[in-house]
């Protein structure tokens, strides 16, 4: 089991909350720590009452955390650390106010701040009262949460209260292996995701180029993570220093026209494309011969012409993918230019980033907003790659909606 497991060496955060179920989580503890996961646990206050912090500590040999306002556990590993260390998180079990907390993106404690900051796999297995499972409002809470996190359960039996009815965990073991069984298979599983990377060098002579200060770290840490998840991806990129991500097939162009037919090239049945390319918008209108000579004349001959707009082609083509997503790299007014483009080349998404004093090009961290119409989300500041995970983790159950 060990070897195989999607748990090996996995970071786990355990939700414990408060029910009778809890003693049934000691028992996942074990199980998921069995599998190869570093299982930390995290507790409510009221799940505490049920089954003590020294038994989940003792289980799974790291010491529980259960309060946000603790300045000793923030010292240590923060909420915002943990929720990048985590993998997964698995609330089990969960109860109907646990729940409704995270439905609705609310975070009074430690274990539901975490959820709302993590980008990671969730999944919860409710645990409740068949009445309170049958309430309409704890029912519209699961219908916020389908599609968007894994729910295991809830097993129908006779209740702990003696009710009959749905709401009991599901058993550790089944928990384990619901789990492992989906999450082997990636968000993205089956997908195919084309990307667009670096700058376009448009050349005005045989040893000159326009071009830009973009390093393509953005594009390939997409590309890397989206194969990660089990998409298949195609990666077109401009001329950049960077090695090709693993299982990534890559194709390298140079001018803004040669994107061009590569990415139409690439339009088979795609899933989902981004393009993080910073394509140039103009190119000189002949390229000349012979290397330009510095007098006066020959500069001022370098006239420019507008370059296609790739993204705005592949969103309008007869073969759109899924999802089209673009960036939109800006120094003022931030994301009401970006929903300006949003509309303008007939997108899904837009990640909109401030570039002002030039902090993002080329770096290893970012910081971004997903704009879609008529709502943004302001992704955690965080390396490319952390970052692309929470892209993927808000995109991946859009696209399950629509294909
Ligand atoms: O208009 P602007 O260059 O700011 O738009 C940025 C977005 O449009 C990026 O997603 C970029 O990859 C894409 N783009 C493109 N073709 C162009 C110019 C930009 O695909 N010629």
């Amino acid at each position: 089991m060990t070897q195989t497991s999607w748990f090996q060496n996995k970071h786990v955060v355990l939700g414990v909350t408060g029910g009778i179920a809890c003693y049934k989580a000691c028992e996942l503890a074990r199980e998921l720590g069995r599998r190869g996961a570093i299982v930390q646990v995290v507790m409510t206050e009221a799940a505490t009452a049920f089954v003590s912090a020294l038994t989940f500590q003792a289980l799974t040999g790291r010491e529980v955390k259960v309060s946000m306002l603790d300045p000793k556990a923030e010292a240590g590993m923060g909420h915002i650390e943990l929720a990048r260390w985590a993998d997964l998180i698995l609330v089990a079990p969960c109860t109907a106010n646990t729940m409704a907390l995270l439905a609705q993106g609310q975070a009074p404690d430690l274990l539901s701040t975490l959820w709302a900051a993590a980008a990671c796999e969730k999944a919860i297995a409710p645990a409740m009262n068949q009445q309170m499972w049958k309430h309409p409002e704890t029912q519209a809470n699961l219908e916020r949460l389908e599609g968007k996190v894994q729910i295991i359960g809830p097993d129908s039996g006779i209740q702990a209260c003696g009710d009959v009815g749905s709401g009991r965990m599901s058993e550790a073991l089944d928990i384990a292996n619901t789990l492992e069984a989906t999450l082997n298979r990636g968000a993205l599983a089956g997908r195919r995701v084309v990307i667009t990377a670096g700058p376009t060098h448009e050349p005005v002579d045989p040893v000159r180029y326009l071009g830009n200060r973009s390093s393509g770290k953005m594009g390939f840490a997409l590309a890397e993570v989206a194969n990660r998840l089990g998409a298949t991806v195609t990666l077109i990129t401009g001329p950049v220093h960077l090695e090709t991500p693993a299982g990534v097939n890559r194709i390298d162009v140079e001018t803004a026209g040669d994107m061009h037919t590569a990415v139409h090239s690439a339009l088979d049945q795609v899933d989902l494309f981004i393009g993080a390319a910073a394509v140039c918008d103009m190119r000189p209108a002949s390229v000349s011969k012979q290397k330009l000579k510095k007098s006066k004349d020959d500069l001022s001959q370098i006239t420019l012409t507008e370059n296609i707009d790739i993204i705005h082609s592949v969103a309008t083509c007869p073969d759109r993918p899924g999802l089209v997503i673009g960036f939109a790299a800006e120094t003022e007014s931030v994301l009401e230019h970006a929903r300006q483009k949003l509309i303008a080349k007939s997108l899904d998404a837009i990640i909109a980033n401030c570039v002002a004093g030039g902090e993002i090009f080329g770096q290893d961290v970012t910081e971004a907003t997903l704009v879609f119409s008529g709502s943004e989300q302001k992704l955690v500041p965080g390396t490319k790659s952390e970052v692309s995970q929470e892209i993927f983790a808000t995109l991946s159950p859009l696209l399950a909606k629509r294909i």
